[in-house]
């Protein structure tokens, strides 16, 4: 069976929702506080593996609790994390997040994530069908190792350009399926974009991007997801939520549904409908990794036809 096989982050969340964020030298007294499984590595390979797709990780993670709950979440998922290495005498990573009106701040300490070395995801199992997917919260040289290994073995690249930041040529030109929201399409285009941007606007930005046969997709919120290709244009209408809970890795899921469906063959539009209905779903749960739908949840909500 094809593979899903992540190299990225993985962090603890410390969740406070508050009424609003305070402004420099303010405290403000928030509501609940939460501790829950996060960081966009782990994040996506949850949402890959819940999906059913047989998913695979290569991280880092301290010695220490948050570490030894971090991997208890993937053996319960039945993620591979052979390649998961805990590193002694740093921290595991951390998100500081704050949840106002629905919405997400985020700051990260990327303690052990850090340490990922190329030497860590230089044997990775990769093979044609399979999917290597990576982000930007390890060192950006482990993950066009990662590529590089996974185009010699024929299998497909996916990266998640979050956080948003400059990405060299170098790792780009490695990429078949690019998936951004409109703040890191801006930051790689050049092109003044925000959440109300028209669609237009956002796919001749995306546009320069797409060389050779590369995708590039465009998570749009509550708008749904654009899909720029050689040939032309996808899109898929965002859904309509009623009560949203944390969007805290909404865009995680999104991910990791699309390669999870890419690799059982799915079309490209099938993929991006099922990426967009499981997203939709995640944003009533609270928390990231825990947030991500089972592919039966997926299937009883009525999102996503197929
Ligand atoms: O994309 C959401 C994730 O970003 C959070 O889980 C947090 O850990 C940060 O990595």
């Amino acid at each position: 069976m094809p593979r899903v096989v992540v190299a990225g982050s993985l962090n603890m969340d410390l969740i406070v929702r508050t009424p609003r964020r305070p402004a420099t030298g303010e405290t403000v007294l928030g509501d609940d506080f939460r501790a829950l499984p996060g960081g966009k590595g782990l994040n996506q390979a949850i949402a890959a593996a819940r999906m059913g797709a047989e998913t695979h990780m290569a991280g880092r993670v301290g010695d220490d609790d948050f570490g030894r709950q971090l991997l208890a979440l993937l053996d319960q998922d039945r993620i591979d994390r052979s390649r998961v290495a805990v590193t002694p005498g740093i921290a595991t990573g951390v998100a500081v997040i704050t949840l106002a009106a629905g919405d997400n701040a985020i700051i990260v300490a990327s303690g052990a994530n850090m340490r990922l070395q190329p030497e860590d995801v230089d044997g990775l199992p990769l093979a044609p069908g399979d999917i290597c997917l990576g982000q930007l919260e390890v060192p950006l040289e482990t993950t066009a190792t990662a590529f590089r290994r996974a185009r010699d073995a024929g299998a497909r690249t996916l990266l998640n350009a979050a956080p948003a930041c400059a990405l060299p040529r170098t790792l780009l030109e490695l990429v078949d399926i690019l998936v951004v929201n409109e703040v890191e399409l801006a930051a790689l285009s050049g092109h003044d974009l925000g959440e109300d941007s028209a669609t237009a606007d956002i796919a001749a930005a995306a546009r320069p991007l797409v060389e050779n046969e590369r995708m590039v997709i465009i998570t749009l919120g509550s708008r749904g997801a654009l899909a720029v290709n050689r040939t032309g244009l996808d899109a898929v209408p965002g859904h309509r939520v009623s009560a949203v809970v944390d969007t805290t890795g909404a865009g995680d899921c999104f991910v990791g549904v699309l390669a999870a469906a890419l690799v059982a063959d799915a079309s490209a539009k099938l993929a991006l409908a099922q990426a967009n209905a499981a997203a939709a779903l995640s944003v009533q749960r609270p928390g990231a990794a825990p947030s991500m739908p089972t592919a039966a949840e997926l299937r009883q909500s009525g999102l996503c036809a197929d």
